[in-house]
Protein backbone atom coordinates (compact mmCIF):
# COMPACT_ATOMS: atom_id res chain seq x y z
CA UNK A 1 0.00 0.00 0.00
CA UNK A 2 1.72 3.38 -1.38
CA UNK A 3 -0.03 6.37 -0.15
CA UNK A 4 1.28 9.12 -2.78
CA UNK A 5 1.99 12.74 -1.35
CA UNK A 6 2.03 15.56 -3.60
CA UNK A 7 4.82 17.84 -1.19
CA UNK A 8 3.19 21.05 -2.15
CA UNK A 9 -0.35 20.50 -0.55
CA UNK A 10 -0.17 17.51 1.95
CA UNK A 11 1.04 19.88 5.00
CA UNK A 12 2.69 23.23 5.57
CA UNK A 13 5.47 23.72 8.09
CA UNK A 14 6.40 27.11 7.56
CA UNK A 15 2.97 28.88 7.19
CA UNK A 16 3.29 30.22 3.67
CA UNK A 17 1.02 28.04 2.14
CA UNK A 18 2.75 25.56 0.27
CA UNK A 19 3.50 22.25 1.95
CA UNK A 20 7.15 21.42 3.06
CA UNK A 21 9.31 18.35 4.26
CA UNK A 22 8.81 19.46 7.76
CA UNK A 23 4.99 19.60 7.64
CA UNK A 24 5.01 16.00 5.97
CA UNK A 25 7.35 14.85 8.53
CA UNK A 26 5.37 16.31 11.26
CA UNK A 27 1.85 14.59 10.06
CA UNK A 28 3.70 11.11 8.93
CA UNK A 29 1.95 9.00 12.11
CA UNK A 30 -1.28 9.86 10.56
CA UNK A 31 0.22 7.58 7.86
CA UNK A 32 0.96 4.81 10.24
CA UNK A 33 -2.23 4.64 11.47
CA UNK A 34 -3.93 4.79 8.28
CA UNK A 35 -2.40 1.40 7.96
CA UNK A 36 -0.14 1.92 4.33
CA UNK A 37 3.43 0.71 3.93
CA UNK A 38 5.32 3.26 1.88
CA UNK A 39 4.97 7.16 0.86
CA UNK A 40 5.37 8.49 -2.45
CA UNK A 41 6.64 11.94 -2.63
CA UNK A 42 5.92 13.72 -5.78
CA UNK A 43 9.26 15.98 -6.80
CA UNK A 44 10.74 18.14 -4.09
CA UNK A 45 14.17 19.00 -6.29
CA UNK A 46 15.08 22.45 -7.17
CA UNK A 47 12.68 23.90 -9.38
CA UNK A 48 11.48 27.00 -10.77
CA UNK A 49 7.87 24.65 -10.52
CA UNK A 50 6.97 25.59 -14.09
CA UNK A 51 5.39 22.40 -13.93
CA UNK A 52 5.17 22.15 -9.87
CA UNK A 53 8.55 20.20 -9.65
CA UNK A 54 8.66 18.06 -12.51
CA UNK A 55 10.70 20.69 -14.28
CA UNK A 56 13.73 20.30 -11.99
CA UNK A 57 16.88 22.35 -12.16
CA UNK A 58 19.01 20.40 -9.59
CA UNK A 59 18.35 16.75 -9.20
CA UNK A 60 20.50 16.81 -6.12
CA UNK A 61 19.31 18.94 -3.92
CA UNK A 62 15.29 20.34 -2.52
CA UNK A 63 13.83 23.20 -3.09
CA UNK A 64 14.08 25.74 -0.66
CA UNK A 65 9.80 26.19 -0.71
CA UNK A 66 10.27 22.47 0.60
CA UNK A 67 13.16 22.59 2.69
CA UNK A 68 16.49 21.53 2.82
CA UNK A 69 18.59 17.82 2.03
CA UNK A 70 18.95 17.72 6.06
CA UNK A 71 14.89 17.99 6.13
CA UNK A 72 14.75 15.18 3.63
CA UNK A 73 16.95 13.29 5.65
CA UNK A 74 14.85 14.15 8.70
CA UNK A 75 11.64 12.68 6.86
CA UNK A 76 13.48 9.53 5.93
CA UNK A 77 14.70 8.74 9.25
CA UNK A 78 11.02 9.79 10.54
CA UNK A 79 9.37 7.45 8.02
CA UNK A 80 11.31 4.53 9.00
CA UNK A 81 11.44 4.76 12.64
CA UNK A 82 7.31 4.72 11.78
CA UNK A 83 8.05 1.18 9.46
CA UNK A 84 7.26 3.48 6.62
CA UNK A 85 9.30 2.97 3.33
CA UNK A 86 9.91 6.39 1.34
CA UNK A 87 9.93 6.72 -2.57
CA UNK A 88 10.79 9.69 -4.45
CA UNK A 89 10.15 10.46 -7.74
CA UNK A 90 12.52 10.57 -10.54
CA UNK A 91 11.80 12.94 -13.90
CA UNK A 92 14.36 11.78 -16.67
CA UNK A 93 12.67 12.18 -19.60
CA UNK A 94 13.09 16.29 -19.37
CA UNK A 95 14.71 18.72 -16.85
CA UNK A 96 13.56 22.26 -16.39
CA UNK A 97 15.02 25.17 -18.92
CA UNK A 98 17.06 26.26 -16.09
CA UNK A 99 18.80 23.29 -15.15
CA UNK A 100 22.87 23.63 -15.78
CA UNK A 101 23.29 21.70 -19.04
CA UNK A 102 20.28 23.24 -20.56
CA UNK A 103 22.20 26.43 -20.05
CA UNK A 104 25.30 25.40 -21.32
CA UNK A 105 23.64 24.13 -24.51
CA UNK A 106 22.44 27.85 -24.72
CA UNK A 107 25.56 28.68 -24.70
CA UNK A 108 27.41 27.29 -26.69
CA UNK A 109 25.34 26.79 -29.82
CA UNK A 110 24.62 24.98 -32.72
CA UNK A 111 26.71 21.61 -33.71
CA UNK A 112 28.17 21.71 -29.91
CA UNK A 113 28.88 18.75 -27.26
CA UNK A 114 26.15 20.47 -24.89
CA UNK A 115 23.42 20.70 -27.15
CA UNK A 116 23.79 17.16 -27.54
CA UNK A 117 22.32 16.29 -24.65
CA UNK A 118 19.37 17.57 -25.33
CA UNK A 119 17.38 17.34 -28.84
CA UNK A 120 18.35 20.77 -31.12
CA UNK A 121 17.44 20.70 -34.43
CA UNK A 122 17.73 23.19 -36.94
CA UNK A 123 14.31 24.48 -38.34
CA UNK A 124 12.42 23.74 -41.74
CA UNK A 125 11.72 25.92 -44.31
CA UNK A 126 13.72 28.64 -46.19
CA UNK A 127 14.52 30.21 -42.81
CA UNK A 128 14.33 27.96 -40.70
CA UNK A 129 11.46 29.17 -38.97
CA UNK A 130 9.51 26.06 -39.25
CA UNK A 131 9.82 23.79 -36.62
CA UNK A 132 11.55 20.29 -36.94
CA UNK A 133 8.66 17.93 -36.84
CA UNK A 134 5.02 18.47 -36.59
CA UNK A 135 4.90 16.61 -32.89
CA UNK A 136 2.39 18.24 -30.60
CA UNK A 137 3.18 18.84 -26.74
CA UNK A 138 0.93 17.18 -24.19
CA UNK A 139 0.06 20.47 -22.69
CA UNK A 140 -1.36 22.42 -25.76
CA UNK A 141 0.52 23.64 -28.44
CA UNK A 142 3.77 22.76 -30.76
CA UNK A 143 6.42 20.24 -29.07
CA UNK A 144 9.46 22.55 -30.09
CA UNK A 145 10.54 26.10 -29.51
CA UNK A 146 12.69 28.66 -31.09
CA UNK A 147 15.73 29.71 -29.25
CA UNK A 148 18.05 33.14 -29.89
CA UNK A 149 21.75 33.14 -31.36
CA UNK A 150 24.44 34.67 -28.53
CA UNK A 151 23.60 37.63 -31.68
CA UNK A 152 20.08 37.77 -30.87
CA UNK A 153 18.71 36.67 -34.21
CA UNK A 154 16.62 33.14 -34.57
CA UNK A 155 18.81 30.04 -33.70
CA UNK A 156 17.58 26.53 -33.13
CA UNK A 157 14.97 24.64 -32.30
CA UNK A 158 14.62 22.21 -28.57
CA UNK A 159 12.05 19.97 -28.19
CA UNK A 160 9.84 19.48 -24.82
CA UNK A 161 6.88 16.91 -24.75
CA UNK A 162 5.35 19.34 -22.19
CA UNK A 163 6.00 22.68 -21.49
CA UNK A 164 8.77 24.92 -23.49
CA UNK A 165 10.48 24.94 -19.83
CA UNK A 166 10.85 21.14 -19.62
CA UNK A 167 13.25 20.48 -22.46
CA UNK A 168 13.67 16.69 -23.44
CA UNK A 169 17.20 15.07 -22.46
CA UNK A 170 18.46 12.94 -25.52
CA UNK A 171 18.53 9.76 -24.23
CA UNK A 172 20.91 8.60 -27.17
CA UNK A 173 24.11 10.58 -25.06
CA UNK A 174 26.21 8.04 -23.26
CA UNK A 175 26.22 11.59 -20.69
CA UNK A 176 22.75 11.54 -19.89
CA UNK A 177 22.55 7.85 -19.06
CA UNK A 178 25.40 8.22 -16.70
CA UNK A 179 24.31 11.18 -14.87
CA UNK A 180 21.20 9.56 -14.14
CA UNK A 181 22.86 6.50 -12.55
CA UNK A 182 24.94 8.85 -10.58
CA UNK A 183 21.33 10.71 -9.18
CA UNK A 184 20.05 7.38 -8.27
CA UNK A 185 23.27 6.48 -6.31
CA UNK A 186 22.99 9.44 -4.61
CA UNK A 187 19.39 9.35 -3.56
CA UNK A 188 19.80 5.42 -2.70
CA UNK A 189 23.07 6.34 -0.49
CA UNK A 190 20.71 8.56 1.16
CA UNK A 191 18.32 5.76 2.43
CA UNK A 192 15.52 6.28 0.17
CA UNK A 193 13.40 2.99 -0.32
CA UNK A 194 12.24 3.40 -4.67
CA UNK A 195 11.59 5.33 -7.31
CA UNK A 196 8.79 6.81 -9.38
CA UNK A 197 9.55 6.95 -12.44
CA UNK A 198 7.95 10.03 -14.17
CA UNK A 199 6.50 9.41 -18.26
CA UNK A 200 9.40 6.34 -17.75
CA UNK A 201 7.77 5.53 -21.54
CA UNK A 202 9.16 8.63 -23.32
CA UNK A 203 12.73 8.89 -23.03
CA UNK A 204 14.01 7.27 -26.34
CA UNK A 205 12.68 8.96 -29.18
CA UNK A 206 11.99 6.82 -33.06
CA UNK A 207 15.28 7.72 -34.92
CA UNK A 208 14.81 10.43 -37.35
CA UNK A 209 12.14 11.65 -35.34
CA UNK A 210 9.06 11.03 -37.83
CA UNK A 211 5.95 13.30 -37.78
CA UNK A 212 3.12 12.28 -35.90
CA UNK A 213 -0.20 13.83 -36.25
CA UNK A 214 -2.08 13.17 -33.38
CA UNK A 215 -2.38 15.05 -29.89
CA UNK A 216 -0.89 13.84 -26.91
CA UNK A 217 -2.53 13.38 -23.68
CA UNK A 218 -1.47 12.56 -20.41
CA UNK A 219 -2.27 9.30 -19.20
CA UNK A 220 -2.47 8.31 -23.00
CA UNK A 221 -5.91 8.09 -24.60
CA UNK A 222 -8.36 9.62 -22.49
CA UNK A 223 -10.76 7.41 -23.50
CA UNK A 224 -9.04 4.84 -21.64
CA UNK A 225 -9.56 1.01 -22.63
CA UNK A 226 -11.93 2.22 -25.92
CA UNK A 227 -8.81 2.44 -28.31
CA UNK A 228 -6.79 0.72 -31.22
CA UNK A 229 -4.33 -1.38 -30.09
CA UNK A 230 -3.64 -1.81 -33.45
CA UNK A 231 -2.52 1.77 -34.72
CA UNK A 232 0.54 3.04 -35.26
CA UNK A 233 2.29 3.53 -32.36
CA UNK A 234 3.64 7.12 -31.88
CA UNK A 235 7.53 7.59 -32.34
CA UNK A 236 7.56 9.20 -28.96
CA UNK A 237 6.27 6.72 -26.93
CA UNK A 238 7.17 3.13 -25.79
CA UNK A 239 10.44 2.74 -27.63
CA UNK A 240 11.76 -0.20 -27.74
CA UNK A 241 15.06 0.89 -26.31
CA UNK A 242 13.49 2.35 -23.40
CA UNK A 243 14.43 -1.01 -21.66
CA UNK A 244 17.79 -1.12 -21.97
CA UNK A 245 18.06 1.95 -19.69
CA UNK A 246 15.66 0.18 -16.92
CA UNK A 247 18.24 -3.05 -17.35
CA UNK A 248 20.66 -0.38 -15.98
CA UNK A 249 18.88 0.93 -13.41
CA UNK A 250 17.95 -2.45 -11.91
CA UNK A 251 21.72 -3.47 -11.80
CA UNK A 252 22.20 -0.56 -9.65
CA UNK A 253 19.17 -1.09 -7.44
CA UNK A 254 20.07 -4.72 -7.56
CA UNK A 255 23.81 -3.94 -5.60
CA UNK A 256 21.50 -2.25 -2.66
CA UNK A 257 18.99 -5.49 -2.29
CA UNK A 258 21.60 -7.66 -0.76
CA UNK A 259 19.76 -11.26 -1.97
CA UNK A 260 20.02 -14.55 0.43
CA UNK A 261 20.87 -17.85 -0.48
CA UNK A 262 17.41 -18.58 -0.67
CA UNK A 263 16.67 -15.73 -3.51
CA UNK A 264 14.71 -13.66 -0.72
CA UNK A 265 16.01 -9.79 -0.16
CA UNK A 266 14.46 -9.27 3.08
CA UNK A 267 13.47 -6.20 4.13
CA UNK A 268 15.99 -3.92 2.11
CA UNK A 269 13.90 -4.28 -1.18
CA UNK A 270 14.61 -0.77 -2.83
CA UNK A 271 12.38 -0.48 -6.21
CA UNK A 272 11.56 0.88 -9.02
CA UNK A 273 7.87 1.69 -10.29
CA UNK A 274 7.21 3.17 -14.18
CA UNK A 275 4.67 5.97 -14.66
CA UNK A 276 4.31 4.57 -18.38
CA UNK A 277 1.38 5.48 -20.87
CA UNK A 278 1.56 2.21 -23.39
CA UNK A 279 -1.41 0.89 -25.46
CA UNK A 280 -1.71 -2.43 -23.76
CA UNK A 281 -1.02 -4.53 -20.16
CA UNK A 282 1.01 -6.46 -22.32
CA UNK A 283 3.08 -3.57 -23.41
CA UNK A 284 2.91 -2.45 -19.93
CA UNK A 285 4.36 -5.71 -18.33
CA UNK A 286 7.41 -5.41 -20.31
CA UNK A 287 8.21 -2.66 -18.32
CA UNK A 288 8.03 -5.40 -14.97
CA UNK A 289 10.12 -8.36 -16.59
CA UNK A 290 12.20 -10.11 -13.96
CA UNK A 291 15.52 -7.93 -14.73
CA UNK A 292 13.34 -4.27 -15.06
CA UNK A 293 11.25 -2.44 -12.99
CA UNK A 294 9.60 -3.84 -9.69
CA UNK A 295 5.99 -1.92 -10.34
CA UNK A 296 4.79 -0.24 -12.50
CA UNK A 297 1.48 1.93 -12.52
CA UNK A 298 -1.74 0.33 -13.87
CA UNK A 299 -4.25 2.54 -14.93
CA UNK A 300 -6.67 0.66 -16.75
CA UNK A 301 -8.10 0.26 -13.53
CA UNK A 302 -8.92 4.23 -12.82
CA UNK A 303 -9.82 4.55 -16.77
CA UNK A 304 -12.71 2.28 -17.09
CA UNK A 305 -15.99 3.27 -17.06
CA UNK A 306 -18.49 2.51 -14.44
CA UNK A 307 -19.62 -0.68 -15.53
CA UNK A 308 -19.16 -4.25 -14.72
CA UNK A 309 -17.94 -5.70 -17.42
CA UNK A 310 -15.46 -3.14 -18.05
CA UNK A 311 -14.19 -3.44 -14.48
CA UNK A 312 -14.14 -6.71 -14.88
CA UNK A 313 -11.80 -6.71 -18.17
CA UNK A 314 -9.60 -3.93 -16.45
CA UNK A 315 -9.25 -6.56 -13.36
CA UNK A 316 -8.57 -9.67 -15.42
CA UNK A 317 -6.64 -8.15 -18.06
CA UNK A 318 -4.24 -6.36 -15.75
CA UNK A 319 -3.60 -9.21 -13.65
CA UNK A 320 -3.10 -11.79 -17.27
CA UNK A 321 -0.52 -9.55 -18.15
CA UNK A 322 1.32 -8.97 -15.10
CA UNK A 323 1.53 -12.85 -14.48
CA UNK A 324 2.92 -13.55 -17.80
CA UNK A 325 5.98 -11.85 -16.65
CA UNK A 326 5.97 -12.80 -12.68
CA UNK A 327 5.13 -9.45 -11.30
CA UNK A 328 2.60 -7.89 -8.78
CA UNK A 329 -0.13 -5.80 -10.38
CA UNK A 330 -0.16 -2.25 -9.63
CA UNK A 331 -3.74 -0.61 -8.83
CA UNK A 332 -4.69 3.62 -8.79
CA UNK A 333 -7.85 5.30 -8.70
CA UNK A 334 -6.54 8.88 -8.34
CA UNK A 335 -3.22 10.71 -8.61
CA UNK A 336 -2.10 14.66 -9.05
CA UNK A 337 -2.74 14.67 -12.42
CA UNK A 338 -6.59 13.20 -13.27
CA UNK A 339 -9.84 14.63 -11.74
CA UNK A 340 -10.17 12.77 -8.27
CA UNK A 341 -12.57 9.17 -8.47
CA UNK A 342 -14.81 10.92 -5.73
CA UNK A 343 -15.98 13.24 -8.67
CA UNK A 344 -14.67 11.70 -11.74
CA UNK A 345 -17.47 8.68 -10.95
CA UNK A 346 -20.04 11.31 -10.17
CA UNK A 347 -20.02 12.17 -13.97
CA UNK A 348 -22.29 10.58 -16.53
CA UNK A 349 -21.21 7.02 -17.16
CA UNK A 350 -19.86 6.34 -20.91
CA UNK A 351 -18.70 10.81 -21.03
CA UNK A 352 -15.14 11.79 -22.04
CA UNK A 353 -13.73 12.60 -18.78
CA UNK A 354 -12.47 15.97 -18.58
CA UNK A 355 -9.17 17.11 -17.63
CA UNK A 356 -10.05 19.09 -14.91
CA UNK A 357 -13.66 20.96 -13.58
CA UNK A 358 -14.07 24.58 -13.62
CA UNK A 359 -16.82 27.30 -12.82
CA UNK A 360 -19.34 26.53 -15.56
CA UNK A 361 -18.54 22.93 -16.27
CA UNK A 362 -20.69 20.41 -16.00
CA UNK A 363 -20.54 19.25 -12.78
CA UNK A 364 -20.42 15.70 -11.11
CA UNK A 365 -23.47 14.52 -8.69
CA UNK A 366 -21.22 14.74 -5.59
CA UNK A 367 -23.19 12.07 -3.78
CA UNK A 368 -23.50 9.29 -6.43
CA UNK A 369 -19.56 9.99 -7.21
CA UNK A 370 -18.46 9.28 -3.41
CA UNK A 371 -21.16 6.65 -3.55
CA UNK A 372 -19.36 4.93 -6.37
CA UNK A 373 -15.30 6.12 -5.29
CA UNK A 374 -16.16 4.20 -2.09
CA UNK A 375 -17.27 1.71 -3.55
CA UNK A 376 -14.26 1.29 -6.10
CA UNK A 377 -11.87 1.90 -3.41
CA UNK A 378 -13.62 -1.08 -1.65
CA UNK A 379 -12.75 -3.48 -5.14
CA UNK A 380 -9.52 -2.08 -5.62
CA UNK A 381 -8.42 -2.51 -1.93
CA UNK A 382 -9.67 -6.53 -2.51
CA UNK A 383 -7.38 -7.23 -5.51
CA UNK A 384 -3.80 -9.00 -5.26
CA UNK A 385 -0.90 -6.42 -6.02
CA UNK A 386 0.23 -3.33 -4.68
CA UNK A 387 -1.93 -0.06 -4.88
CA UNK A 388 -1.53 3.26 -4.77
CA UNK A 389 -3.77 5.31 -2.75
CA UNK A 390 -3.52 9.48 -3.89
CA UNK A 391 -3.55 12.34 -0.73
CA UNK A 392 -7.34 12.78 0.57
CA UNK A 393 -8.44 10.32 -1.35
CA UNK A 394 -9.11 8.26 2.12
CA UNK A 395 -11.61 11.16 3.13
CA UNK A 396 -13.50 11.35 0.05
CA UNK A 397 -12.18 14.94 -1.43
CA UNK A 398 -14.12 15.73 -4.54
CA UNK A 399 -11.98 17.93 -6.95
CA UNK A 400 -12.68 21.48 -6.52
CA UNK A 401 -14.95 22.95 -9.42
CA UNK A 402 -15.21 26.10 -7.96
CA UNK A 403 -11.95 27.97 -8.31
CA UNK A 404 -11.85 30.59 -9.98
CA UNK A 405 -9.26 30.29 -13.04
CA UNK A 406 -7.39 33.05 -12.70
CA UNK A 407 -5.42 31.40 -9.89
CA UNK A 408 -5.04 28.01 -11.75
CA UNK A 409 -1.19 27.28 -12.01
CA UNK A 410 -1.03 24.18 -14.44
CA UNK A 411 0.47 25.02 -17.41
CA UNK A 412 -2.50 23.11 -19.48
CA UNK A 413 -4.95 26.17 -19.16
CA UNK A 414 -3.00 28.33 -20.60
CA UNK A 415 -1.46 26.31 -23.69
CA UNK A 416 -4.45 24.66 -24.61
CA UNK A 417 -5.75 28.26 -25.56
CA UNK A 418 -8.25 28.15 -22.03
CA UNK A 419 -10.16 25.01 -23.22
CA UNK A 420 -8.80 22.34 -21.02
CA UNK A 421 -9.01 23.69 -17.23
CA UNK A 422 -5.83 20.68 -16.47
CA UNK A 423 -5.14 19.29 -13.19
CA UNK A 424 -5.20 22.33 -10.42
CA UNK A 425 -8.90 20.92 -9.13
CA UNK A 426 -7.13 18.01 -7.52
CA UNK A 427 -3.96 19.13 -5.93
CA UNK A 428 -5.84 21.50 -3.41
CA UNK A 429 -4.35 21.15 -0.02
CA UNK A 430 -5.28 19.15 2.09
CA UNK A 431 -7.78 19.67 5.51
CA UNK A 432 -6.55 18.63 8.61
CA UNK A 433 -8.43 20.29 11.17
CA UNK A 434 -11.96 21.95 10.13
CA UNK A 435 -11.81 24.67 13.26
CA UNK A 436 -7.80 26.00 11.97
CA UNK A 437 -6.73 28.13 9.42
CA UNK A 438 -6.48 26.77 6.08
CA UNK A 439 -8.36 23.92 7.78
CA UNK A 440 -5.12 22.87 9.90
CA UNK A 441 -3.23 22.62 6.62
CA UNK A 442 -0.78 25.05 7.65
CA UNK A 443 -0.35 27.86 10.80
CA UNK A 444 -1.25 30.33 8.09
CA UNK A 445 -4.63 31.63 6.60
CA UNK A 446 -3.59 31.13 2.75
CA UNK A 447 -2.81 28.45 1.16
CA UNK A 448 -1.43 28.44 -2.79
CA UNK A 449 -4.77 27.15 -4.39
CA UNK A 450 -8.23 28.14 -2.37
CA UNK A 451 -9.44 25.34 -0.45
CA UNK A 452 -13.27 24.73 -1.38
CA UNK A 453 -15.93 25.24 2.09
CA UNK A 454 -16.74 21.52 1.51
CA UNK A 455 -13.16 20.51 2.77
CA UNK A 456 -14.09 22.01 6.05
CA UNK A 457 -16.76 18.90 6.76
CA UNK A 458 -14.30 16.43 5.41
CA UNK A 459 -11.00 17.24 7.67
CA UNK A 460 -9.30 14.88 9.09
CA UNK A 461 -10.49 15.61 12.54
CA UNK A 462 -14.27 15.52 11.52
CA UNK A 463 -13.99 11.76 10.43
CA UNK A 464 -11.29 10.28 12.38
CA UNK A 465 -13.20 8.07 14.72
CA UNK A 466 -16.29 8.45 13.39
CA UNK A 467 -17.93 5.29 12.67
CA UNK A 468 -19.25 5.47 8.43
CA UNK A 469 -16.75 8.56 7.16
CA UNK A 470 -14.41 7.23 4.59
CA UNK A 471 -11.16 7.54 6.42
CA UNK A 472 -12.80 5.02 9.26
CA UNK A 473 -13.51 2.88 5.74
CA UNK A 474 -10.34 3.06 4.64
CA UNK A 475 -8.92 2.33 7.61
CA UNK A 476 -10.64 -1.04 8.20
CA UNK A 477 -10.38 -1.82 4.63
CA UNK A 478 -6.38 -1.17 5.13
CA UNK A 479 -6.47 -3.60 8.50
CA UNK A 480 -8.43 -6.11 6.77
CA UNK A 481 -6.16 -6.34 3.77
CA UNK A 482 -3.25 -6.76 6.08
CA UNK A 483 -4.47 -8.81 8.09
CA UNK A 484 -5.74 -11.51 5.56
CA UNK A 485 -2.83 -11.07 2.96
CA UNK A 486 -5.24 -9.69 0.03
CA UNK A 487 -2.13 -8.25 -1.37
CA UNK A 488 -0.33 -11.40 -1.92
CA UNK A 489 -3.77 -13.80 -2.73
CA UNK A 490 -4.81 -15.04 -5.76
CA UNK A 491 -7.87 -14.00 -7.34
CA UNK A 492 -10.96 -16.27 -9.19
CA UNK A 493 -14.44 -14.57 -10.38
CA UNK A 494 -16.99 -15.91 -8.37
CA UNK A 495 -19.83 -17.79 -11.30
CA UNK A 496 -23.51 -17.58 -10.42
CA UNK A 497 -23.87 -13.62 -10.59
CA UNK A 498 -25.71 -11.24 -13.16
CA UNK A 499 -23.60 -9.22 -15.93
CA UNK A 500 -23.89 -6.40 -13.26
CA UNK A 501 -21.75 -7.07 -10.82
CA UNK A 502 -18.44 -7.94 -10.11
CA UNK A 503 -17.90 -11.34 -7.91
CA UNK A 504 -14.39 -12.12 -6.66
CA UNK A 505 -12.64 -14.21 -4.56
CA UNK A 506 -9.20 -13.79 -2.78
CA UNK A 507 -7.78 -16.48 -2.04
CA UNK A 508 -4.93 -15.87 0.66
CA UNK A 509 -1.98 -18.31 0.55
CA UNK A 510 -2.56 -19.56 4.12
CA UNK A 511 -6.08 -20.53 2.25
CA UNK A 512 -8.60 -17.67 4.02
CA UNK A 513 -11.17 -17.01 1.65
CA UNK A 514 -12.69 -13.27 0.91
CA UNK A 515 -15.14 -12.62 -1.31
CA UNK A 516 -15.88 -9.38 -2.98
CA UNK A 517 -19.16 -8.03 -4.29
CA UNK A 518 -19.60 -5.15 -6.17
CA UNK A 519 -22.95 -4.09 -7.42
CA UNK A 520 -23.35 -1.94 -10.10
CA UNK A 521 -27.01 -3.25 -10.82
CA UNK A 522 -30.24 -1.80 -10.14
CA UNK A 523 -31.60 -4.23 -8.08
CA UNK A 524 -30.26 -5.10 -4.57
CA UNK A 525 -28.06 -8.63 -4.74
CA UNK A 526 -27.96 -11.57 -2.17
CA UNK A 527 -24.35 -12.53 -0.79
CA UNK A 528 -23.36 -16.46 -0.32
CA UNK A 529 -25.27 -18.23 1.78
CA UNK A 530 -23.39 -18.48 5.71
CA UNK A 531 -20.93 -15.84 4.49
CA UNK A 532 -20.15 -12.57 7.18
CA UNK A 533 -19.68 -9.38 6.02
CA UNK A 534 -15.98 -8.02 6.91
CA UNK A 535 -17.23 -4.86 5.58
CA UNK A 536 -18.41 -2.79 3.35
CA UNK A 537 -18.71 0.38 1.58
CA UNK A 538 -21.88 1.41 2.17
CA UNK A 539 -25.12 -0.11 4.57
CA UNK A 540 -26.45 -3.04 3.16
CA UNK A 541 -29.90 -2.99 2.57
CA UNK A 542 -32.01 -4.93 6.00
CA UNK A 543 -32.48 -7.87 4.41
CA UNK A 544 -28.41 -7.90 4.40
CA UNK A 545 -28.83 -7.86 0.38
CA UNK A 546 -25.93 -5.39 -1.53
CA UNK A 547 -27.26 -2.21 -2.87
CA UNK A 548 -26.64 -0.59 -5.74
CA UNK A 549 -22.92 0.85 -6.05
CA UNK A 550 -21.63 -0.79 -2.50
CA UNK A 551 -19.00 -3.17 -2.03
CA UNK A 552 -19.08 -5.86 0.08
CA UNK A 553 -16.04 -7.65 1.84
CA UNK A 554 -17.27 -11.60 3.20
CA UNK A 555 -15.43 -14.44 4.88
CA UNK A 556 -16.76 -17.32 3.16
C1 LIG B 1 3.49 13.71 -14.19
C2 LIG B 1 2.86 15.01 -14.49
C3 LIG B 1 3.89 15.86 -15.22
C4 LIG B 1 4.44 15.13 -16.44
C5 LIG B 1 5.68 15.79 -16.95
C6 LIG B 1 3.68 13.15 -15.58
O1 LIG B 1 3.80 11.88 -15.65
O2 LIG B 1 2.71 12.85 -13.40
O3 LIG B 1 2.39 15.65 -13.35
O4 LIG B 1 3.26 17.03 -15.65
O5 LIG B 1 4.77 13.83 -16.15
O6 LIG B 1 6.74 15.59 -16.08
Amino acid sequence: MIYQIYPRSWADGNGDGVGDLPGITSRLPYLRDLGVDAVWLSPFYVSPQADAGYDVADYRDIDPIFGTLADADTLLATAHDLGLKVIVDLVPNHSSDEHAWFQAALAAGPGSAERERYWFRDGRGPDGDLPPNNWLCVFGGQAWTRVKNADGTDGQWYLHLFDPKQPDFNWDNPQVRAEFEDVLRFWLDRGVDGFRVDVANALIKEAGLPDWDEPLHILGDADGLEHDHHRKKPPMWDQDGVHEVYLAWRRILNSYNPIDTAGYSGDNDRILCAEAWVDSPERLSRYVRDDEMHQAFNFAFLQAQWRAGDLRDAVTMSLAASDSVGAPTTWVLSNHDVVRHASRLGLPVGAKRPNGIGIGDPLPDAALGLRRARAATALMLALPGSSYLYQGEELGLPDSTDMPDEVRQDPTWARSGHTERGRDGCRVPMPWEADRPSYGFGPADQTWLPQPASYAGLAVDRQAGVPGTTLELYRALLAIRRAHGLGAGSLSLLPGYSQDVVALVNESAAGARVVVITNLGVEPVAVPGGALSLVSSGPLTPQGLVPTDTTVWLTA
